[in-house]
């Protein structure tokens, strides 16, 4: 069931109609990054917290009435199980930094290693329900592997663009995945913009971030299982109402995923399923922080970055949902803040030691983030804080190495191992 009932434009407010085919822009103004409008009257006469605590399914198609598409085909492998990842308690990370109560959700730990994977589901099904049968789609990698992934699972023919200087794991997941794969020779804005020009005069259904509403409606089920398992672990303080936390930290590229956490969250809002908004920071690479730099301006124009970081899952020159990432933070009473990509390379050791997270940089960097403002004392001990991990630390290893150092070589001797390990 769907109780997706048309798109409203976050930069001009016109309320636009659920048409039945591909909707990309604002007939009004053409700005991009729709918001998928849902029935909220409908959805709350129809579910509730305690009837989604009864359903056996983990994925999230348990928020069904939530989401725009309907149920994925059967059969259909690793698209019926997207979601449903950890959400830990992390009390030796917690004591390092000085924090009362900090949680770590782990979307590292979905089918192909990334938080994309909520997004490329819903845009694979969505695929579906409108009969086409290509989806192209730039991205950095994750994006790209996720749809071409999902999609697959789906029956489609996936389309991916990815910069030529892609990370080879990515690479090598899309090549598996079976993508039409294309390595653009320049960066992720030129993929876009060629992907893009590809949907318009090829007809395919493009699944850019941002570019389709889709996405962030995806990407929004993180903020559902956060506030559904903080409360199944710390328990309910209001009957048939889930907790929200204080503060969630993470990291921004393009910021379709802090957007559509921001969804997620006001969905919940409104239909009084949490009590409160949390405050939401979103945290950029110091070379790649178009968003962040609009923000300490007090501005909501966004002016492009020429992106340099060894974060590559967040280098964006014209980040494109730039306009509702902004307000994410704005709007919630967090900010923005920007971290070195030394500082980054260091969270994914500390992450990996104080809390058996592996990350990738782009995800380390939210916890990079949460360090910085840990280390200024901006966050009060009673504080419910949680960083989302966004993607796994497989996809590059020679990062991982950067952090950690490499492993002393030995003989097979007693002595030998002595040597190295006193
Ligand atoms: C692992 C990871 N973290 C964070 C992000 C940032 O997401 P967004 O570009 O929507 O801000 C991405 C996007 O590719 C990603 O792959
Ligand atoms: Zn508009």
């Amino acid at each position: 069931m769907s109780l997706f009932v048309g798109y409203r434009c976050p930069a001009c407010g016109a309320e636009l109609d659920r048409t039945v085919a591909p909707r990309y822009r604002c007939e009004r103004c053409g700005a991009e990054a729709l918001d998928v409008v849902l029935d909220y009257e409908a959805i709350a006469a129809c579910c509730s917290p305690t009837t989604i605590a009864e359903r056996r399914d983990r994925s999230l198609w348990r928020y069904a009435e939530l989401l725009p598409v309907g149920p994925p085909p059967a059969d259909s492998g690793p698209l019926q199980d997207v979601g449903g990842t950890p959400l830990y308690a992390a009390p030796r990370a917690a004591a390092r930094l000085g924090l009362g109560r900090l949680w770590l959700k782990d979307d590292g730990r979905l089918p192909t290693g990334s938080l994309k994977d909520r997004a490329s589901a819903i845009v694979a099904v969505r695929a579906l329900e409108l009969g086409v049968d290509r989806v192209i789609a730039a991205s950095t990698g994750n994006a790209g592997v996720a749809i071409a992934a999902l999609a697959g699972a789906a029956g489609l023919s996936p389309v991916v663009l990815v910069p030529e200087n892609a990370p080879p794991a990515k690479i090598a997941q899309l090549l598996v995945f079976g993508a039409e794969l294309a390595l653009v020779r320049g960066n992720y804005d030129d993929a876009f913009a060629l992907s893009r020009q590809a949907s318009q005069e090829l007809g395919w259904y493009c699944r850019n971030t941002a570019y389709n509403p889709f996405t962030a409606e995806g990407k929004k089920t993180v903020a559902f299982e956060i506030c559904e398992q903080l409360t199944a672990r710390l328990g309910t303080a209001q009957p048939d109402r889930w907790r929200a936390p204080d503060r969630i930290y993470v990291s921004v590229g393009d910021g379709n995923i802090i957007a559509g956490l921001h969804k997620g969250l006001k969905d919940l809002l409104a239909l009084q399923w949490i009590p409160k908004m949390p405050r939401l920071f979103g945290v950029q690479a110091e070379g790649s922080a178009a968003i962040a730099h609009a923000f300490a301006a007090g501005s909501e124009t966004i002016e492009p970055v020429t992106a340099e970081t060894v974060a590559d899952s967040i280098a964006a020159d014209r980040p494109a949902d730039g306009l509702r990432a902004l307000r994410a933070a704005t709007q919630t009473g967090g900010a923005y803040l920007t971290v070195s990509d030394e500082a980054i390379i260091e969270a994914i050791g500390q992450l990996g030691r104080d809390a058996t997270v592996f990350a990738e940089p782009a995800a380390a960097a939210a916890y990079a983030g949460l360090q910085q403002h840990a280390a200024e004392g901006a966050i009060e001990k009673d504080e419910l804080v949680v960083a989302i991990i966004t993607g796994n630390g497989l996809k590059d290893v020679g990062a991982a190495q950067r952090a950690t150092g490499s492993a002393p070589v030995i003989d097979p001797t007693i002595a030998e191992l002595r040597r190295v390990i006193c």
